[in-house]
């Protein structure tokens, strides 16, 4: 391996999926998995086998399909887990199995009860079964940046001696600063004897806002991997950003000394929305890299500056991570030729059938929009490619509001030939569409969480609304979208009915 070369493993899957709200099913892990391979991350861990069936699912279905980048799933150091974590990647081409054992002394006395004697045992005797089974085993000493150095010291060593071809250093509680990490993992570089027998990665939280800054430390100091997400999705206050990372080490080479990555920056964008679409966790504005604000320009100096030399303002050109801006491209008299040809230009390639559908949804979107941007394309796409079976149709609804009346709606909603209707009222004309839906379906939804954010600017723009519903216990995202924000609301709340639907609850009719 070049020795510049960071090899980029891809936790969105796993680390990324524990974001609070973000939930994925197997064929969603999918789709992403799809676009991550396209992006060239050289490793993604698509789950956690033991904790669920449906993560179990979703690792053999990405090991199925996914066969250039390392498919790894997650094990605790346990015969059991480690055992999951193989039947999921029977089919994988390149599969890696990947143990954690925490080691730091808050861990070992107040979560495992156990001495570093038995920490040390256990972990060499998980990664020496796990390389019984495949020859690819990772290890990360959980909570890595709290423990005894010396201690970490003789895991690393050890665990490298039983097979362990990476070792992965977490910061688990995002406890490091970017000096004192970069200093840890020099420290193991120059005292583990064995180090040079297995690539060192990091994987940093970002609790302090500093998990960029420490994976780049690390990097600086030798570490050859790093795990990150994209849209720094994660555990608490997330993960390490993909993007972030790597257009830093990309924007800044002087810096960092010609290291360098195989990720095809310009797809960042387009994965980053696919992400933020299926996991329905939003990213802020002002997010770096990838936020919608990360190239406009508000202040006149500014504005100015940029039409007189980009480069005053400017350290990245939009397109080289993928951002179009909200270009005008096609309106109500485009025909399905120029549509598919645009499409293609922004990177999509679809099936007979989904480009059918899609140019339907387009038809019907001109009809209400007089001009359909590159934005808008994307929705209508990710639409028609949505993994959850439409089996409750919004077949109609109608809704009254106003200042001195009480929102009321009737709802109609179709399963095949079965009519669901009913009439209700609520708080607001949203209220009362959920409310009614809930009559109609003879379900109690608690909105947890609601967003409306317009695709591309204007009065006729394209809403897009994400619901997050509580259904006696079990939380279920939805997203509808329609020029129609009321519309949109309903659609998302019918969207997250049949992910329950899809998850064979009996509640659903
Ligand atoms: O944050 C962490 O320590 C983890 C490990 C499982 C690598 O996610
Ligand atoms: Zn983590």
């Amino acid at each position: 391996m070049e020795k510049n070369r960071i090899i980029i493993f891809d936790t969105t899957l796993r680390d990324g999926e524990q974001t609070p709200g973000a939930s994925l099913n197997a064929e969603e892990k999918l789709q992403i998995a799809r676009q991550l391979e396209a992006l060239g991350v050289d490793a993604i861990e698509a789950g956690f086998p033991h904790s669920s069936p449906g993560d179990m699912e979703a690792v053999k279905r990405v090991s199925k399909y996914i066969k250039r980048p390392i498919i790894c799933g997650l094990a605790r150091a346990t015969g059991k887990d480690i055992d999951s974590a193989y039947q999921a990647l029977k089919k994988a081409a390149r599969p890696r199995i990947h143990v954690f054992l925490a080691t730091s002394k808050i861990h070992r006395e107040f979560k495992l009860h156990k001495a570093k004697d038995e920490i040390l045992r256990l972990a060499v005797e998980a990664v020496k079964y796990a390389r019984k089974k495949l020859p690819d085993v990772e290890f990360s000493p959980e909570d890595a940046s709290r423990t005894e150095p010396d201690f970490l010291r003789a895991v690393v060593e050890a665990v490298i001696k039983a097979g362990a071809g990476t070792v992965n250093i977490p910061d688990t509680v995002g406890y490091a600063v970017p000096d004192e990490f970069g200093g840890l993992i020099k420290y193991l570089k120059c005292n583990v004897p064995n180090i040079d027998e297995a690539v060192i990665s990091v994987h940093c939280h970002n609790d302090l806002g500093l998990a960029v800054s420490n994976s780049q430390a690390a990097v600086m100091n030798g570490a050859r991997q790093v795990e990150c997400t994209m849209n720094g999705l994660g555990e608490r206050a997330g993960n390490a950003s993909l993007e972030e990372l790597i257009m830093g080490i990309r924007m800044r080479k002087d810096h960092f000394k010609g290291l360098f990555t195989d990720i095809r920056t310009k797809d960042l964008y387009k994965t980053s929305r696919l992400v933020s679409k299926l996991t329905g966790i939003v990213v802020q504005p002002n997010k770096a890299i990838i936020g919608e604000n990360a190239f406009s320009h508000e202040s006149g100096i500014h504005q100015d500056g940029v039409l007189k030399k980009r480069v005053t303002y400017e350290i990245i050109r939009p397109e080289d991570v993928g951002f179009q801006g909200t270009r005008l491209v096609l309106g109500k008299l485009s025909g399905r030729h120029a549509f598919s040809n645009r499409l293609q230009k922004l990177g999509y390639d679809l099936r007979e059938e989904e480009l059918n559908l899609a140019f339907k949804r387009f038809k019907e979107l001109a009809d209400k929009k007089s001009i359909i941007y590159d934005d808008d394309l994307a929705v209508i796409v990710d639409a028609g490619m949505s993994s959850v079976p439409e089996t409750f149709k919004l077949y109609d609804f109608t809704v009254t509001s106003g200042k001195k009346t009480i929102p009321e709606a009737v709802v109609e909603i179709r399963k095949g030939q079965e009519k669901y209707s009913a009439k209700g009222s609520g708080d607001g004309p949203v209220d009362a569409c959920f409310k009614t839906v809930d009559k109609a379906l003879g379900l109690k939804g608690k909105l947890v969480d609601y967003k409306v954010e317009a695709v591309t600017g204007g009065k006729d723009a394209l809403g897009e609304a994400h619901v997050k519903i509580d259904f006696s216990g079990k939380l279920v995202i939805g997203r509808g979208s329609s020029t129609d924000v009321i519309e949109a609301s309903v659609l998302a709340y019918v969207n997250a009915i049949n992910r329950l639907h899809q998850t064979g609850n009996k509640k659903v009719k």
